[in-house]
């Protein structure tokens, strides 16, 4: 059996531990795992599989030797290094959003369209972390009756938007606990001018705003959606809409969707069924014993959790849906390591050109 050299770049971070442990408990035969990371961690020991390891300072020759590199260190990291390691024959799984859009990266929600593995050349885009959990959920009522308009809004997590930006929020809540002055230098995002707090506190922009008055954020969940669903990122069968708010909890994601199905013969309950039957979603969905997902108890979960199903009373055929996941695990690590448990299965760790 082939066992593989295995790279965690970013490993340091918030999505990178969880790589680790997802990593420790995947079917794929591990030779070695070499953590990588920033100079400010080289030194630095973590643990995979009762072993301690040394982070090293990421730079291209780190890449040496490597088939496998999971990635979630940032984009700009991403774009400078990805290539060094696809140079030197590495398969890169990529969770930021550097190559998601490129035509020859694919984007890939497993159960979803892992088929498009088999075109990869090196690098393998995750999905943004909204969208993953919105398409896992969409995908069986896609398939059952198609869909033709979403519109979804998120209420996203501080972790999805780093570590150090969590720790500003936990700060936060301890200093108005404390009755102090809220200190604010990251959120909404480190890369736009102005800075908000978040604690006990809603923020309508996640990453920097387009022209159009759009995030980033809702940009991405709009064609990304269509690349994984349509094979095509601007295509206008299915109409997509977004809005995303950070909200001031640590870990969960959640999204209200609301759905527009083409064939309009379906009912809450076969939507439910065609839910509680796939495998990696699990049905919350009993409002007489107040049986609904919430961040809190999808924390540490692979699962997306999907309820609050209920149908458009003015608007034949459109439904609405609650969805929560880990915005770490199922939005980012669980996602990744599950590409990379495709690409060992179907042996597609190689450069195909
Ligand atoms: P470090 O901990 O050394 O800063 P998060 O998404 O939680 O903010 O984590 C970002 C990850 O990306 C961390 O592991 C961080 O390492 C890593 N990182 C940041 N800058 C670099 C860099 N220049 N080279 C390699 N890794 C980096």
């Amino acid at each position: 059996m082939r066992e593989y050299v295995v790279a965690i770049l970013g490993a340091t971070g918030a999505v990178g531990q969880r790589l680790i442990s997802e990593l420790e408990q995947s079917s794929i035969p591990v030779k070695k795992l070499k953590l990588l990371a920033s100079k400010r961690s080289a030194g630095k020991k973590l643990k995979f599989k009762n072993q301690e390891i040394t982070v090293e300072e990421a730079q291209p020759d780190s890449f040496n030797g490597v088939d496998l590199v999971l990635s979630s260190a940032g984009g700009a990291i991403s774009k400078k290094l990805l290539p060094e390691a696809v140079k030197r024959g590495a398969v890169c799984v990529d969770n930021t959003s550097a190559y998601r859009m490129e035509d020859d990266v694919p984007l890939v929600v497993p159960g979803v369209n892992d088929k498009e593995l088999a075109n990869h050349h090196g690098i393998i885009a995750n999905p943004n972390c909204s969208t993953i959990q919105m398409v896992a959920a969409l995908y069986p009522i896609y398939q059952r009756w198609g869909i033709k308009q979403i519109i979804v809004s998120t209420y996203q997590a501080v972790s999805g938007a780093g570590k150090a930006a969590w720790d500003e929020m936990l700060n936060q809540a301890q200093a108005r606990l404390n009755h102090q002055d809220l200190k604010a230098e990251i959120l909404p995002t480190a890369a736009d001018k102005r800075h908000y707090p978040m604690a006990f506190n809603l923020l309508p922009q996640i990453d920097v705003f387009e022209d159009d008055g759009y995030t980033h954020e809702e940009w991405k969940m709009i064609h990304e959606t269509k690349k994984i669903l349509l094979n095509d990122q601007n295509a206008g069968e299915i109409k997509v809409t977004a809005t995303c708010v950070r909200v001031p909890i640590e870990i969960g994601h959640g999204e209200t969707v609301y759905f527009v199905v083409k064939d309009s013969s379906a009912t809450t309950a076969e939507i439910q069924e065609e839910i509680a039957k796939t495998s990696g979603l699990v049905l919350q969905d009993d409002p007489s014993k107040q049986v609904y997902p919430q961040p809190l108890l999808a924390a540490g979960k692979r699962e997306t959790f999907v309820g609050r199903i209920r149908q458009d009373q003015e608007n034949d055929g459109a439904f609405q849906m609650w969805v929560v996941a880990d915005n770490l695990l199922r939005g980012a690590a669980s996602n990744t390591v599950e590409i990379a448990e495709c690409l060992v299965r179907d042996d597609l760790v190689h450069q195909t050109n």
